[in-house]
């Protein structure tokens, strides 16, 4: 499978993606790396791998309609089978997401449906939670929304800041996002209604 890589700053999900395939664990290649950060560290990351770049600045275009077409057409020259959102930090317009359907995946660092948006750990911790984790979904044309593909938990301890439980969070997430991207990979995944079933 052809796969292709969104992210806007650090990618330590995307380098867990990188070591996934080079370890054979993933049946796939990464095509390109899309990011809307000229300084995103992801950058380096995709050069350390050899993947291609493809930066769609942002800050260059007028207005978000000029951004998103731009967007839009680099994703399509990926040729992808499936578009990985890993910490791409930005709302998915619905022009893409129906360009796409059933081919994008995004990780949530929280249990959805809770904790959705912005901040999930911070929100998470702030509220008393005694559990969290993350949540791989299919993207749709809701924010986090999308069909779960698989989620990890983690205790909330006492002693914990918003730092602490969102490294503890983050070690779950280098293990969820790519074993959910193996599956579908292997084709294991269907989306029933708003389900996904595993296949083993
Ligand atoms: C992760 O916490 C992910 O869940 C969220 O954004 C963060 C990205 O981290 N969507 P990284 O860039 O993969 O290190």
């Amino acid at each position: 499978k052809r796969i292709a890589v969104l992210a806007s700053g650090r990618g330590s999900n995307f380098q867990a993606v990188i070591d996934a395939i080079a370890a054979g664990t993933i049946p796939a290649t990464c095509v390109a790396l899309i990011t809307d950060n000229p300084k995103a560290y992801a950058i380096e990351r995709a050069g350390a791998a050899v993947i291609p770049v493809k930066i769609v600045d942002y800050a260059s275009f007028p207005a978000r309609e000029a951004y998103e077409r731009a967007l839009l057409a680099a994703m399509q020259e990926c040729h992808a089978d499936l578009f990985v959102l890993a910490g791409y930090m930005r709302i998915v317009g619905p022009e893409i997401v129906r360009a796409f359907p059933g081919k994008m995946v995004n990780i949530h660092p929280a249990l959805l449906p809770s904790f959705q948006g912005l901040h999930a750990q911070r929100q998470a911790w702030l509220y008393g939670v005694k559990v969290s984790g993350c949540t791989v979904h299919f993207v749709d044309e809701s924010l986090d929304g999308g069909p779960i593909i698989l989620q990890r938990t983690v205790p909330v301890l006492d002693t914990d800041d918003e730092d602490s439980l969102a490294e503890r969070i983050l070690e779950q997430e280098h293990i969820a996002f790519p074993e959910a991207i193996r599956l579908f990979c292997e084709d294991r995944l269907e989306i029933v209604g708003r389900k996904v079933r595993t296949r083993n």
